[in-house]
């Protein structure tokens, strides 16, 4: 029986140089993505978690690379951490253009003079926040906190040469710095903009995130709507549906003027999936077809609790999948046990499924026998004698843990033509 070799094809993490052969689909918004980016337009991303945005930027940057002539006159940059204040945001970004920009990359200014900047205010900064900190407790008194700050500056005129006049970078200043830098590059800078879409709710502000976010990109226009930057976001889900271009709105169609489109990323259809999950097994040297791999009901089974969303499908999968190793290797240890009848079928099976996943639905034995039931037979209701029999409850209960189920969002029903409630597993919409 052929079995896979390695797990490694179902990581749940973005995809990555090391693993972008695994990408597929996206075919589409990565050609108007691409086509955007070389004719340097400004965009954001949004989808749902574990849809595959990081993964799409990682592949981008990749195609990018490979593009005739773009390495020439481009420099990708990323920047992937979620600051939603805008100091923090250009601290960083400073931060990752000293890092990554050469000397030869920009006319006319000093970087090392700007580095030396930098790592100033950067201590001074430390060195206010220690006070803060630790004052407090340590009952300084006003004298030591000059001696401290004297012993501070000593040490960091140490780390300068003499000959250079250090500079303290206000928040304004960044921001004429970083323009400044960016206005002098002798390449066009692509910059992606990563998990902005993970900012939450401010309740110091009491504004919603989308607010918040509409304010802090337009605090940045500046900078992206110089002439020599591209800048792509990824976005929340919620200022999406409020800045996109909607029709009944007329003046709400702009993204605040600052992308010229928001991309929205599907979830995955169940063919596309199905897709995934074929890709990923060929990379595992499993030989065979699918279902020689998980049998249908189990996948149909996955699909479902997965909805198109492809961290979640991998999840699931590879939950399942050890779940499945962790009771054959029980089984070799008690070998002497009657294990005659069984058959040699190592694939994935419905019950794998539901008891890797048990504690993330909350699923007691009774509730995994019902939908171990409607993965194998499509359907059932609170009046099913077979599956009363099989859990032990009555129609009552039965009909209790059903609409409990469903109000869980695992199971959906539709009314028969007397009226009855039908329950399936619910599908994607
Ligand atoms: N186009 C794709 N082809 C193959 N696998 C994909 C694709 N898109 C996403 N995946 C898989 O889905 C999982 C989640 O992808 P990714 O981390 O990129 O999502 P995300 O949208 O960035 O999530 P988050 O919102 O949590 O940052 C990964 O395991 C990745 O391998
Ligand atoms: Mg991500």
């Amino acid at each position: 029986m052929s079995s896979i070799s390695s797990i490694k094809a179902f990581t749940t993490l973005a995809l990555n140089d090391d693993n972008l052969k695994y990408f597929i689909g996206r075919k589409r918004i990565v050609g108007d993505m691409l086509s955007l980016i070389l004719d340097h337009q400004n965009f954001g991303v949004t989808g749902a978690p574990g849809t595959g945005k990081t993964t799409l930027f990682n592949f981008l940057k990749s195609e990018l690379e490979s593009t005739k002539n773009f390495k020439r006159k481009h420099k990708v940059l990323s920047f992937p951490f979620t600051i939603p204040n805008t100091a923090d945001f250009l601290k960083r970004l400073l931060f990752i253009l000293l890092e990554n920009l050469k000397q030869s990359d920009v006319k006319k200014i000093d970087l090392s003079k700007i580095k030396d900047d930098y790592l100033y205010t950067n201590g001074i900064q430390e060195f206010l926040r220690s006070l803060v900190r630790y004052e407090p407790s340590r009952e300084l008194d006003a004298y030591q906190v000059l001696r401290l700050y004297s012993d501070f500056l000593i040490n960091e005129m140490k780390n300068a040469s003499p000959s250079k006049t250090v500079k303290f970078l206000s928040p304004d200043k960044l921001l004429f710095v970083i323009v400044k830098i960016l206005k002098n590059l002798k390449k066009h800078l692509i910059f992606f903009v990563d998990d902005i879409d993970k900012v939450i709710y401010d309740p110091l502000t009491n504004s919603t995130s989308e607010n918040r976010l509409a304010s802090f990109l337009f605090e940045l226009k500046e900078i992206m709507e110089l002439s020599n930057t591209t800048w792509v976001f990824t976005l929340p889900l919620d200022f999406y549906n409020k800045y996109k271009i909607s029709f009944n709105k007329p003046e709400s169609t702009s993204f605040l003027g600052i992308f010229s489109d928001i991309f929205l990323l599907h979830n995955f259809t169940r063919k596309r999936t199905v897709d995934l999950l074929r890709t990923r097994l060929g990379f595992s040297n499993f030989e065979g077809k699918i279902i020689d791999y998980i049998d249908s009901y189990s996948l149909n089974l996955l699909l479902d609790l997965s909805r198109g969303n492809p961290r979640l499908f991998l999840y699931f999968l590879l939950k399942a999948f050890k779940f499945k190793e962790s009771i054959k290797d029980n089984l070799l240890q008690e070998e002497f046990v009657e294990i005659e009848n069984e058959t040699d079928d190592s694939r994935i099976k419905v019950n794998h499924i539901l008891s890797s996943i048990d504690y993330i639905f909350k699923l007691d034995d009774r509730n995994k026998k019902i939908l171990a039931y409607i993965a194998y037979k499509q359907s059932v209701d609170s009046g099913n004698h077979s599956l009363q029999e099989k859990t032990g409850l009555d129609r009552l209960s039965l009909n209790r843990r059903l609409k409990e189920l469903t109000e869980a969002g695992i199971l959906d029903y539709f009314l028969d033509q007397y009226g009855k409630r039908i329950y399936i597993t619910r599908k994607l919409t």
